[in-house]
């Protein structure tokens, strides 16, 4: 186990979801000492549910013999939750917002955070696709120049990139500071400018993009285009199964937020994908309980992965 950053050795992270409970047990494992925060208690609950007995929680972590009992037991000791923001506030150095996709309902959250937390805190933002600029717009100089988008990727106990999201008001400080930071995590970060979609969405979504017009043009089937991606270019997935890994209703998500902010007909969401969502085909049914299935349930085929 690493220990954390020696200026930053608190972390709060607000909306305790899929990705805030995960998010905060990756900064535990990492030694920080971690405050999550949601408006609703349920979440609070299911969250802490995650990080014990979540497909890469602790618990699965200590059954493969990649962490001791007293190791996950410290992890778990150092994560706390809490339902009144300022508490969850108090004393971070970094204040993580990962609640829903939504303008208003960050920048309300951080109207609130400026109140309360540390004149050097740094503020971010794990959105996907909202532009960071505009999460931030509303507030001063000084709070946007500790203002970034620090975009971790589903799962983060497991995915080694993230992207720090810098404005033209983020000063290098806090660029710097959050570099160490990851580092103290284990991931490789990366600093992009704020545009829509950031670098990796951007690239994999235009990718998904062609292989769906490849498709809708009868070119090649869903597990074709997809062994050309894998065999051909050595990805480890190609888009489609990628596609029902991730979701398909994120994907949809992910596209119509592109699409709205860029204007670019590339990033328009595929008539199929949008189908396969109305129908309740939400993605691999082994990942996502409430779904019928992905690409591959719905045309029939046997996913590459589950073959080579
Ligand atoms: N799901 C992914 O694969 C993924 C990957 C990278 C980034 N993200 C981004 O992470 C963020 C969270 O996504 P998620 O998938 O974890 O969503 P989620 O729906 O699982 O969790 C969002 C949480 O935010 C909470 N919330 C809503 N309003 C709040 C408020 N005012 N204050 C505090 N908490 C509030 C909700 O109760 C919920 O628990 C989004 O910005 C998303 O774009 C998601």
């Amino acid at each position: 186990m690493t220990s954390s950053s020696s200026s930053v050795s608190k972390i709060s992270v607000l909306g305790f979801g899929l990705m805030g409970a995960q998010i905060a047990q990756v900064f535990s494992q990492a030694g920080y000492q971690v405050k999550g925060y949601d408006v609703s208690d349920t979440q609070l609950r299911s969250g802490m549910e995650l990080i014990r007995k979540g497909k890469y929680g602790l618990e699965n972590s200590v059954a493969k013999g990649r962490m001791s009992k007293e190791e996950a037991d410290s992890v778990l000791s150092r994560i706390s939750v809490e339902s009144s923001l300022e508490h969850a506030c108090q004393g971070s150095g970094l204040i993580l917002e990962a609640a829903f996709e939504e303008l208003k309902t960050k920048q309300e959250i951080f109207r609130k955070v400026i109140q309360i937390s540390s004149d050097d805190a740094i503020l971010g933002s794990n959105t996907s696709t909202l532009s960071i600029s505009k999460i931030s717009e509303p507030f001063s100089t000084e709070i946007r120049s500790r203002f970034v988008g620090l975009h971790f990727f589903n799962p983060p106990q497991i995915m080694k990139l993230v992207e720090i999201v810098r404005t033209q008001d983020t000063d290098k400080w806090t660029v710097l500071k959050l570099k160490e930071v990851c580092l103290s995590i284990k991931k490789t970060a990366i600093v992009v400018s704020d545009t829509p979609g950031f670098v990796a969405n951007r690239i994999g979504i235009s990718v998904f993009a062609e292989a769906s017009s490849l498709l809708e043009k009868g070119v090649a089937n869903v597990r074709d285009i997809d062994l050309a991606m894998r065999l051909g270019y050595g990805y480890p997935m190609g888009p489609f199964e990628l596609g029902d890994l991730v979701g398909l209703d994120s994907r949809l998500l992910n596209m119509q937020a592109l699409y709205a902010e860029t204007n670019d007909e590339r990033f328009k969401p595929p008539a199929v994908l949008e189908k396969l969502v109305q129908e309740g085909y939400l993605g691999d049914p082994k990942l996502k309980k409430a779904s019928k299935g992905g690409y591959y349930e719905y045309y029939g085929l046997k996913r590459p992965s589950e073959e080579t």
